[in-house]
């Protein structure tokens, strides 16, 4: 665990002037947070992602407030040493500035040092209003999950050079609101280049190609727990999926053929308890 970066560090985290990349992950629970953290990540995300990969449903829109802060308060009694940033689910910054910022001081409370939300300049006046209440914001552009009814699915975005540009503007709407950092989501390498290089605050791409100022993965595609086909853009640094399943096997194999405890993991009685109890029936372990 190293000391936890600040906003004004990570907003000055830009590849051009010299900065290392940025590394963020997700996790949603203290021994994820924990993992992520000894690996050395300079920020966790406690995403919406929750909702596909660790409460099952079929997509971002389910989650509310309330999970979220349940699980950024798991991910915060961890002591990271990296920024916390919670997500703002579906519905919890959409209705306006006031729920907005009652919101993101949820997030907050619950442990969060900085709130992540999807959109781009249509969310100016929220941004505004939550920067305002001093808790610094993450942009979101480009595949926002959030929008998977109005994008038609989960699609790249941003694949015309029209597109690109108003992409920019998006971004640059969003670093004037004062956004420290904007994720950039499955847009095609090019255009999230031209992004990164059209604004000052650090450009953190999942799907968007090497030019980006850092990178972030879902914790479960990280480590292959789930033993679906993963999307392109995803490396695997472990099999977990199946490393896990072996481990449990090796379990199950062990109970059923006595394997498992052996004396090392068995707690004894005194020789005098163990003795009196043989009178009752009570037959001491092998050693
Ligand atoms: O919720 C999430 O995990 C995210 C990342 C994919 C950026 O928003």
């Amino acid at each position: 665990m190293s000391d936890r970066p600040t906003v004004p560090q990570i907003r000055a985290r830009k590849v051009r002037d010299g900065a290392e990349p940025l590394v963020m992950v997700t996790a949603y629970d203290a021994p994820s947070a924990r993992i992520a953290d000894a690996g050395g990540v300079d920020l966790i995300l406690v995403g919406d992602s929750l909702a596909m990969v660790a409460l099952g449903y079929d997509d971002t829109l389910t989650v509310t407030i309330d999970d979220m802060a349940h699980h950024t308060a798991a991910v915060a009694r961890a002591k990271p040493g990296a920024l916390i940033v919670g997500d703002l689910p579906w519905m919890s910054y959409h209705t306006g500035p006031h729920d907005a910022v009652r919101n993101a001081a949820t997030l907050v409370r619950a442990g969060a040092q900085a709130i992540k939300l999807e959109g781009g300049a249509k969310r100016v006046p929220v941004i505004d209003a939550i920067v305002d209440a001093e808790i610094p914001v993450m942009g979101h552009l480009g595949l926002t999950p959030q929008s998977m009814h109005a994008m038609g699915g989960f699609r790249v975005q941003a694949k015309t050079s029209d597109a690109a540009m108003a992409l920019v503007e998006e971004a640059k709407a969003l670093e004037h609101a004062g956004c420290f950092s904007i994720v950039l989501e499955g847009i095609p390498d090019v255009v999230a280049n031209l992004v990164t290089e059209s604004v000052s605050v650090p450009t953190i791409g999942i799907g968007a190609g090497a030019g980006t100022d850092g990178q972030v993965l879902v914790f479960t595609d990280l480590l292959g727990l789930d033993p679906s086909r993963p999307p392109k853009f995803v490396r695997r640094y472990a099999e977990g999926y199946d490393h896990l399943t072996g481990a449990v096997a090796g379990y199950v194999a062990d109970v059923r053929s006595g394997a498992f405890p052996a004396d090392a993991e068995t707690y004894h009685a005194s020789a005098e308890t163990t003795e009196t109890l043989a009178i009752y029936g009570g037959t001491p372990g092998d050693s």
